[in-house]
């Protein structure tokens, strides 16, 4: 039995999904000159078919509307052959192996950060877990600062809060965070050019395909991808996890029993509260999607959580089930452009709902109040969550 809380403004993008899937699954918006796409065959099509559907913004967006942050000159941003080149000389550095080998210091954070909860009997899960685990295992990946972790933070979510209502000051300050971080990061780098250290940073500076290094340019675009891209949906997929949980009575208890469950649910949470929103791309040929003609050089928004709640992929799509077989979801994305971080975000939420489970007893309460979605067009989660236990 599904829970009924207050949570009409959480969910109401999910009725807009549904209508469209139903209505308008290939969908023109005069007002961004492109294409919403719904269903989950559509979108898997353009987000997987590059050399139709480009990643490519610089090559479609007048300079004067592109995005003016280190992102959209990065990895996610480009197309291949040069995609390639770059997904090689990066995942040298950031192997599974390294991610592998966080797993004690991670654990080591989060027992940390439940320390200061546990005997409390109640925690806001995205304020005190899952906002700064992800911020110290990026920060420490990479080799920065401790006590810099608070610009990262703010400048990640100064990044990431544009959406349709985005106000000018929002925007400048988008603008700023982005300034201050490429600032921030070339000096890092002539540091560790000067002293390598055994950090993400200095094995990037490293990397080397057929005899070629990432640009300073690429190497900032890389770091800074992974602190916005790392830490706003790694955050959101615990925070998002947890409110599955609450909305389906019963799944704590079965989880604590059998831990083995604790991946599936995860990749249920992926599916079912997709933390990525939309993806886009531009097309580069004129072509069609179902019925619909698309130009070359228009925009499409690719919309990976309506795909996830396609009855035609997903049977009972809108009921959570731990253990769906299969789930093929698209919350990585797929093909080329697949999540790089996919293993660190599954490593840490794994470890942090599994901490959660042993360390806080008994059902767990999400207070019933109206949980606000943060703001932002490419980001789905919540604001705050607050929890408590039996203590
Ligand atoms: C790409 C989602 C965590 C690094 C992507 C894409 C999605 C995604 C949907 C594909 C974008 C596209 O096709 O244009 C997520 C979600 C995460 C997560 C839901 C957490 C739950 C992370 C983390 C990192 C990371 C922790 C690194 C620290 C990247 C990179 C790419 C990427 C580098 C670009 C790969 C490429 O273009 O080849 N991610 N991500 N992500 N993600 Fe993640």
């Amino acid at each position: 039995m599904q829970k009924k809380i207050n949570r009409e403004e959480l969910t109401a993008s999910y009725d807009w999904y549904r209508q469209m899937r139903e209505t308008q699954p290939v969908f023109f918006d005069p007002n961004i000159q492109g294409w919403h796409i719904f269903r989950y065959d559509d979108v898997v099509r353009v987000i997987t078919e590059h050399a139709t559907f480009s990643s490519e913004q610089n090559r479609f967006v007048p300079a004067e509307y592109r995005d003016v942050n280190p992102i959209s000159s990065s990895i996610v941003r480009l197309d291949p052959p040069r995609h390639h080149k770059l997904r090689q000389l990066v995942s040298q550095a950031f192997t599974p192996r390294m991610v592998a080998n966080m797993e004690s210091r991670i654990k080591e954070i989060t027992s940390g950060l439940l320390d200061q909860v546990q005997a409390v009997g109640e925690m806001d899960v995205i304020r005190d877990l899952a906002t700064p685990l992800p911020i110290t295992v990026i920060a420490e990946l990479l080799g920065v600062p401790a006590e810099r972790r608070e610009d990262f933070k703010r400048w990640s979510d100064a990044f990431v809060s544009g959406d349709a209502e985005a106000t000018e000051e929002d925007m400048q300050e988008g603008i700023q965070a982005a300034g201050s971080m490429v600032d921030y990061f070339a000096q890092i780098f002539e540091e560790r050019r000067a002293h390598p250290q055994d950090d993400l940073v200095s094995a990037l500076l490293l990397a080397e395909v057929d005899g070629e290094r990432l640009s300073n340019e690429e190497l900032i675009g890389f770091c800074v991808l992974l602190l916005v891209a790392g830490n706003e949906t790694t955050t959101n997929l615990i925070g998002n996890t947890i409110l599955c949980l609450d909305e389906n009575p019963g799944s704590v208890e079965r989880l604590r029993a059998n831990r083995d469950l604790v991946p599936k649910a995860l990749e249920e949470a992926l599916r079912y509260y997709s933390p990525v929103k939309l993806v886009p791309r531009w097309a580069v040929t004129e072509t069609t999607i179902g019925d619909q003609r698309i130009e070359a050089g228009q925009l499409l928004f690719a919309w990976v959580p309506s795909a996830n709640r396609d009855e035609a992929q997903f049977p009972n799509a809108d009921q959570f089930t731990i253990e769906r077989e299969p789930n093929r979801h698209l919350g990585f994305g797929r093909g080329i452009h697949f999540c790089l971080g996919a293993p660190l975000a599954r490593l840490e939420a794994k470890i942090a709902l599994n901490e959660m489970l042993d360390r806080l007893p008994g059902s767990w309460h999400v207070s019933d109040v109206p949980l606000s979605p943060i703001k932002s067009m490419s980001a789905f989660g919540v604001k705050q969550l607050p929890l408590t236990w039996e203590k």
